[in-house]
């Protein structure tokens, strides 16, 4: 299939084609029952993006579907996957860690704060886990770094150590880190929340350039504008459960759920 490539699939030949299904999803933290039973599926080539208030397991989903947490009922599937377990004689049986690292490098994951390696360079920081966790020789990992740095607008500062870079600049070496390991699926938790207001701009542009790219993303942000431009859904999540979900310009123009239109009338 080209259309990860190209973005030129006709929609209706995607929509056919879910790359995460989340179904009865449920997490508990000690007593804290988090997650309640949330169903979700991510078409092929298609942008997710989760809203909802403090509090209402936006994350935690993320972290779920990217194994940073095991899940307490449920299945998430990615491709034909299961996550975290292998189906035998109807049961579930955990996977190995390296099963887990496995299945985890087709993910990739932005956080609010960018994490990014203080004492490697922009290029460093890009090369590291292609080089020693999928064993890329380091001569095209240094190639295929170059042009994704390029491709966030950051080409000049390939020898840049985080330090000495803006936090947009170094939440865009953070995306760049993530493409480099060529995951299928690109998650993003907040990722300009903790950015000054003129830097979310440029962050944002990546983003969309990426979703208009093909790439599959589920993204947890209150940026509005952005879900309208590129989101194919938007979720409305609340106390753990999935609340309303449609269309983004749909939710945002006619939210009908009085929760969801509560929460709107505070972002927009
Ligand atoms: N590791 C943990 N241990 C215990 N409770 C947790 C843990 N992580 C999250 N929680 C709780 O789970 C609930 C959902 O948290 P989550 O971080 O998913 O919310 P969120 O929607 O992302 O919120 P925010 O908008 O503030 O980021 C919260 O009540 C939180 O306190
Ligand atoms: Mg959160």
């Amino acid at each position: 299939m080209t259309s990860q490539t190209t973005g030129t699939a006709p929609t209706a030949e995607r929509r056919a084609h879910p790359l995460v299904r989340i179904e009865g999803l449920h997490k508990f933290f000690g007593d804290h029952h988090v997650l309640r039973g949330i169903d979700l599926t991510v078409n092929r080539g298609e942008v997710c993006v989760v809203v909802g208030p403090s509090g209402s397991g936006k994350s935690t989903v993320l972290r779920c579907v990217n194994q940073l947490e095991t899940i307490s009922a449920g299945r998430i599937f990615i491709g034909d996957e299961l996550i975290g377990y292998r189906e035998h004689g109807g049961r579930l049986h955990d996977l190995t860690p390296r099963q887990i690292a496995a299945q985890r490098r087709e993910v990739g994951m932005v956080f609010q704060r960018f994490n990014l390696f203080p004492h490697m360079t922009a290029l460093q920081n890009v090369i590291e886990a292609p080089v020693q966790v999928k064993g890329v020789k380091k001569g095209d990992a240094v190639k295929r770094a170059h042009e994704l740095l390029d491709r966030v607008g950051l080409a000049e500062r390939a020898g840049h150590y985080p330090s000495q870079l803006s936090g947009g600049q170094q939440q865009r070496v953070a995306i760049a880190r993530a493409l480099a390991m060529e995951p299928e699926l690109m998650l993003f938790d907040e990722p300009t929340s903790a950015l000054d207001p003129e830097l979310v701009g440029d962050v944002l542009e990546v983003m969309k350039d990426l979703a208009r790219s093909g790439m599959t993303m589920m993204v947890v942000t209150h940026e509005m504008g952005f879900a309208r431009e590129v989101g194919d859904t938007l979720v409305f999540m609340d106390q753990g459960a999935v609340v309303e979900s449609g269309h983004p310009r749909e939710v945002l123009g006619n939210p009908k759920n009085p929760r969801t239109q509560e929460f709107l009338s505070k972002v927009l």
